[in-house]
């Protein structure tokens, strides 16, 4: 049984382009493993706030050893990393917002990356500990950029990725969305296309 991790993080919530995707996506494997176990957070509705000093020490700390408040301080970021860790697939809803990843995501990302839990750093540089997992990020923007040297988005969610050891990423892009009708059109169809051949 697969166990699936989906973010979406569209300020949109479901009316996302890229909760669509990734809604899509996750209902056609569903379709096909309907035994799947599904995890799935909409980070714009959550309340994931920026990391803390507070909670980033309280997360260091062995479980053992939290006082009482740094256990509290640590719960929420206990869970998004079991949720992690349990996972065998992380799908994303990526929307492009002011060149970047949505600050929701990124605060995401700042409570799961733990040293001696989701990596390690080794005398020979950091090792990810999801080795094993497949991502899949569905990337959505007004504009055209993948592939050009203006992508910033797409390097950094790789790195982090890849710094915790997920390598094998797919990425299905609907870009051109707020060009032109015509360029909307035609990025959803290829993306909802693109979605079905990954989810088959
Ligand atoms: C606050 C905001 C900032 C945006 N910034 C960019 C941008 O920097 N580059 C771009 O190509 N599109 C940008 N867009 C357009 C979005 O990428 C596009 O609407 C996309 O569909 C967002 O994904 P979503 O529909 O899942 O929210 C922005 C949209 C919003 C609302």
């Amino acid at each position: 049984m697969t166990t699936i991790l989906q973010l979406n993080s569209s300020i949109y919530g479901e009316d996302g382009q890229s909760s669509r995707l990734a809604d899509e996506f996750v209902s056609q494997w569903r379709d096909r493993e309907p035994t799947l176990r599904l995890i799935r957070r909409d980070l714009a509705k959550s309340e994931i706030p920026h990391l803390s000093a507070q909670t980033f020490q309280a997360a260091l700390t062995p479980k053992g050893d939290r006082s009482a408040a740094q256990a509290a301080q640590a719960r929420l970021a206990d869970e998004l990393v079991d949720e992690l860790l349990g996972a065998d697939v992380l799908v994303l809803g990526l929307p492009m917002y002011n060149f970047g990843v949505p600050s929701v995501l990124k605060a995401w990302f700042d409570h799961v990356a733990r040293a001696g839990t989701t990596f390690s750093y080794t005398e020979n540089g950091p090792v990810g500990h999801l080795d094993g997992r497949k991502a899949y990020v569905f990337a959505t923007r007004g504009g055209q950029y993948a592939g050009t040297s203006s992508d910033h988005q797409v390097p950094f969610v790789s790195q982090f990725l890849s710094f915790l050891g997920i390598e094998d990423i797919e990425f299905v892009y609907a870009e051109g969305l707020a060009i032109s009708e015509e360029t909307r059109e035609a990025a959803l169809r290829r993306a909802g296309i693109e979605t079905t051949r990954l989810a088959a």
